[in-house]
């Protein structure tokens, strides 16, 4: 596997030497048959094990569960930031709630953010690793700075008594997580235009940067529309949805919750206006000849975006009884948004003859089954542990929850569903084991 790994590596870079020293001889016109040509080559000859429509389809709606649980990072990370600013009794407790936020958040984001990489890399794959060559350096930095910036937030959670610490080591997690944001969104970014990546690698023809250090896209208005104003919009809902549930519990206290709720509101109206602009400025400044700018799915996310502002905007009135209105709003939003960004990815690339549709598929039941099984399965299971966590967490603190009768019928028959689960998933692997050598 790791052979067949290397060797592709080396057909990739090889194919871009070539290219490369081609156009240092001046004897390649880059037409865009040529790059298609390039794309196909690069693609994985082995084609895809299940239809690409439905890998697409993952890669949209995982991408946009991964996104979620960034923004929250981020977003708890700031709002924390500007709550240690202020002197008064809720801020203070507010920043220590919103660092627990955070902590939680980028350990999901880190394990969502791999499904969309596991669909991405499997029908994207030209794509995906020829930008992360050429940015190959600051994606090895992108594990270490997340790494410190992640233990910069669980300081900030240890040290969370003193102000002045938490503050400082949250300014330091945010930073480096919104560093960390910037290089996927360059990665991202740069693979939409796989006409330049010869000149980029090359210098224009001069040389061959081997060191993986250039960053040579990015886009502001993307940058801004996809990670900073959305964490302010979903960590503001969030705190709205904290005064709907925790308004409930006598410990908490119906005064504090909804102060949060409120507080919530004006960030998630703020946010969403910031968000709408930025959005409006990306789509402006996407370049025209992809046709995204008038396509239908652009002004589909325009007039969303622009109804979910209007949500957010009411929901000043009443934060607690509309956090789940806005909830559902900001879901839409975020659906058609996800949508949108894959639909530049397809415009971009079909400049050039390239479509995912055309892929080769080497239709292989058992891993899709496997993957459909093990998806509802846990689906199940998530269902099962959220419900009684939400039970559960609006049982006073000192209280422990008494489940019902059906509860505990349901935790029985998920017990069951992991074993079973476990039984067909170490009986397939010993089943291809035993095939492999008979
Ligand atoms: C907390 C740290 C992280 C932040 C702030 C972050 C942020 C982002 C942002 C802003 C984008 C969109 C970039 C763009 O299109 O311009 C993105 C996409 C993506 N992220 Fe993350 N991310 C984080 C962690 C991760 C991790 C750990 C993984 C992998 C395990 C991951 C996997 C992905 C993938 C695969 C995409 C692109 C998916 C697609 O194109 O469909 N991210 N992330």
């Amino acid at each position: 596997m790791q052979n067949y790994a290397v060797q592709q590596n080396l057909v990739r870079w090889s194919l871009l030497g070539i290219l490369g020293s081609m156009l240092l001889l001046g004897k390649v016109v880059f037409a865009a048959q040529d790059v298609g040509r390039m794309l196909k080559t690069m693609a994985d000859p082995a084609g895809a094990p299940f239809f690409p429509v439905v890998m697409q389809l993952l890669q949209v709606l995982t991408w946009a569960l991964h996104m979620v649980f960034v923004w929250t990072s981020v977003g708890g990370l700031l709002l924390s930031i500007y709550a240690l600013t202020k002197k008064e009794d809720n801020y203070q407790r507010l920043a220590r709630g919103l660092i627990e936020l955070s902590k939680v958040s980028v350990s999901l984001a880190i394990v969502i953010g791999v499904a969309p990489l596991l669909f991405y890399q499997v029908i994207y794959d030209p794509l995906w690793y020829s930008s992360a060559n050429l940015s190959a350096s600051w994606y090895i930095m992108f594990i270490v700075l997340l790494l410190v910036g992640y233990y910069l937030l669980w300081f900030a959670y240890f040290r969370r008594a003193s102000t002045s610490q938490s503050m400082l080591f949250s300014i330091g997690s945010v930073v480096l997580l919104l560093f960390v944001g910037f290089i996927i969104h360059v990665v991202n970014y740069q693979s939409l235009f796989p006409e330049r990546w010869v000149q980029w690698y090359t210098s224009g023809g001069t040389t061959m940067n081997h060191h993986g250090w250039g960053i040579y896209a990015f886009h502001p208005f993307r940058y801004l529309s996809l990670l900073v104003f959305p964490s302010l919009t979903v960590t503001g809902i969030f705190m709205m949805l904290y005064g709907w549930y925790f308004g409930k519990r006598e410990d908490i206290g119906k005064e504090y919750a909804s102060w949060v709720a409120r507080l919530g509101s004006r960030v998630a109206f703020y946010g969403s206006a910031l968000w709408f602009v930025s959005h409006i400025l990306h789509i402006a400044t996407i370049p025209s000849e992809w046709g995204v700018k008038g396509s239908v799915f652009s002004i589909l996310s325009i007039v969303v975006m622009a109804l979910f502002v209007g949500v957010a905007f009411m929901a000043q009135k009443s934060p607690v009884s509309t956090s789940i209105p806005l909830l559902l709003a900001c879901t839409v939003n975020t659906l058609f948004i996800a949508i949108l960004r894959e639909y530049i990815r397809v415009a971009s690339t079909a400049r050039f003859g390239y479509s995912i549709y055309e892929y080769k598929v080497n239709l292989e039941l058992l891993s899709p089954m496997l993957f459909l099984g093990t998806t509802l399965g846990g689906l199940l299971l998530y269902a099962y542990a959220w419900w009684m966590a939400y039970q559960a967490g609006r049982t006073p603190k000192g209280k422990v929850y008494e489940a019902s009768e059906t509860e505990h019928r349901l935790g029985d028959l998920s017990v069951f569903l992991v074993t079973l689960w476990a039984m067909v998933f170490i009986g397939v692997g010993l089943i291809v084991i035993v095939r492999n050598y008979v």
